[in-house]
C-alpha cells in the first residue's frame, strides 16, 4: 500500500493537500457529523475551553484527516499531527504533549496502532491533563506529575474495532464517517475540478461521482485520471460521455468498482463457491495483505451489499453473482 517515492503517489498527496477542505463549509455532506462538530466548536470557542476529545472512525479517503485539520482551524488553535505507529516509547508522547500550546487540537491518526503499553499514558492526559512520569532510577526513582496545557486529542482510525473500551471511552465526542451518496460526490468532483481548473459538464462530475466507490479521495484521483484523458483525446471538457469512456479504459465499471474489488468478489464466487472463505484464505487467493482487504476493500463491498460477512467468513451474495455474471448456486443459504 504504501508506495513513497511513486511519483504517481507523490502527485497524489500534493494533490490531496491542495483540494482538501479548509473550513466546515467547505467540508461536503456527512450532515450529522458536520452538524454536531459545529455545535461542539461553538460551545468550546464560546467557553474558552479546550473542546473534548474526539474519535473519528471510518475507512479510509471519507475525510477523517480534513475533518480534524477543520476542527482547528474553526477552533483557531494549533494543530499537532503523529501517528500511532509513530509513538514508540512514553517519552515520544511525553516530548508532544508538553509542549502544545494551550486549547491545541492534537491529532493522532491510526491511533488503533498506538502501542497497548502507549495508551494508558493517555487516560490521565486525557482525563485530568496531567502526565506521571517516572523520574530516576532503582531505588531513588519517583513518579513527578507533570501537568499539561489543556488540549484536544483527535483520533482517527479506519477500525474502531481494534481501540480497546478504556480508550475509546475517554473520547467525549465520537463520529463514524460513511460513504458519501452520488449526489454528494458530484458536488465534491465540481468543486475539485473548479480548483484544478478542469472543466467539467454536470453529467461528467455524476459519471465520475457514481463509479467512485463512495470515497472523495477516490473521486478525485478518477477525477484527475479522466481530466487526462480528456485533454489528450476530446479537447479538454470532461462529458458525460469522456468520462464514461475514460472509466472504462480505467477499469472502473457501473457499480464503481476497480480490478481488486472484482478479483476478490470472483475469488470468492468462484474459488469458494460462493463462500463463506475467511479473510486471510481469501487474502492469499488474490495476493493482497488481510489488513487491506478489511480496511480499504471489504467496507465497500459490504455496503453496496456485494459481500456478507458471517460468522465462518466472507461469502458472495446474489447480486455479486449477478454483477459478474455468474450464476449462483441454486438454494444457497447464506449462513
Ligand atoms: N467531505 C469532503 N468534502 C470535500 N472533499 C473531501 C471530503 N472528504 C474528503 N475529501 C477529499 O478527500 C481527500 C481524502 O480525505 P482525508 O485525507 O481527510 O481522508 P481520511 O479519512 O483521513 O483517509 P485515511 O484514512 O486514508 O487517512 C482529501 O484530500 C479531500 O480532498
Ligand atoms: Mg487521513
Amino acid at each position: 500500500m504504501n508506495r513513497l517515492g511513486d511519483p504517481e503517489q507523490v502527485e497524489g498527496d500534493e494533490l490531496e493537500r491542495s483540494l482538501r477542505p479548509r473550513r466546515l463549509q467547505d467540508f461536503v455532506g456527512q450532515e450529522s457529523v458536520r452538524d454536531q462538530l459545529a455545535v461542539s466548536i461553538a460551545a468550546a470557542v464560546s467557553r474558552g475551553e479546550a473542546m473534548d476529545h474526539v474519535l473519528l472512525a471510518g475507512p479510509p479517503g471519507l475525510g477523517k484527516t480534513s475533518l480534524a485539520q477543520i476542527v482547528a482551524a474553526e477552533l483557531e488553535v494549533a494543530f499537532v499531527q503523529t501517528a500511532g505507529p509513530a509513538l514508540e516509547r512514553k517519552g515520544d508522547i511525553a516530548s508532544f504533549l508538553t509542549a502544545l500550546e494551550p486549547r491545541a487540537v492534537f491529532f493522532v491518526d491510526e491511533i488503533h496502532r498506538l502501542p497497548r503499553a502507549l495508551e494508558e499514558t493517555f487516560y490521565p492526559a486525557m482525563e485530568d491533563a496531567e502526565l506521571p512520569i517516572t523520574v530516576g532510577q532503582g531505588a531513588g526513582a519517583r513518579i513527578v506529575t507533570l501537568p499539561l496545557p489543556p488540549f484536544t486529542l483527535i483520533g482517527a482510525t479506519t477500525r474502531s474495532g481494534l481501540l480497546t473500551t478504556p480508550l475509546r471511552d475517554r473520547f467525549g465526542i465520537q463520529h463514524r464517517l460513511e460513504h458519501y451518496g452520488a449526489d454528494d460526490l458530484a458536488r465534491i468532483v465540481t468543486r475539485s475540478a473548479r480548483l484544478l481548473d478542469v472543466d467539467i459538464e454536470p453529467g461528467g462530475a455524476v459519471a465520475i461521482a457514481r463509479r467512485s466507490r463512495g470515497t472523495p479521495r477516490v473521486a478525485n484521483r478518477l477525477l484527475r485520471r479522466v481530466r487526462d484523458y480528456a485533454e489528450v483525446r476530446h479537447g479538454g471538457t470532461v462529458t458525460e460521455a469522456v468520462a464514461g469512456t475514460a472509466l472504462d479504459q480505467l477499469e472502473v465499471d457501473e457499480e464503481g468498482l476497480d480490478r481488486l474489488d472484482r478479483e476478490i468478489l470472483r475469488a470468492v464466487c468462484e474459488k469458494f463457491a460462493g463462500g463463506p472463505v475467511g479473510l486471510s484464505t481469501l487474502a492469499v487467493a488474490v495476493g493482497e495483505e488481510p489488513d487491506t482487504i478489511e480496511d480499504v476493500y471489504e467496507p465497500y463491498l459490504l455496503q453496496r451489499g456485494l459481500l456478507e460477512r458471517t460468522p465462518r467468513g466472507r461469502a458472495a451474495t446474489a447480486r455479486a453473482f449477478a454483477h459478474l455474471a455468474l450464476e449462483a448456486p441454486g438454494q444457497r443459504t447464506l449462513i
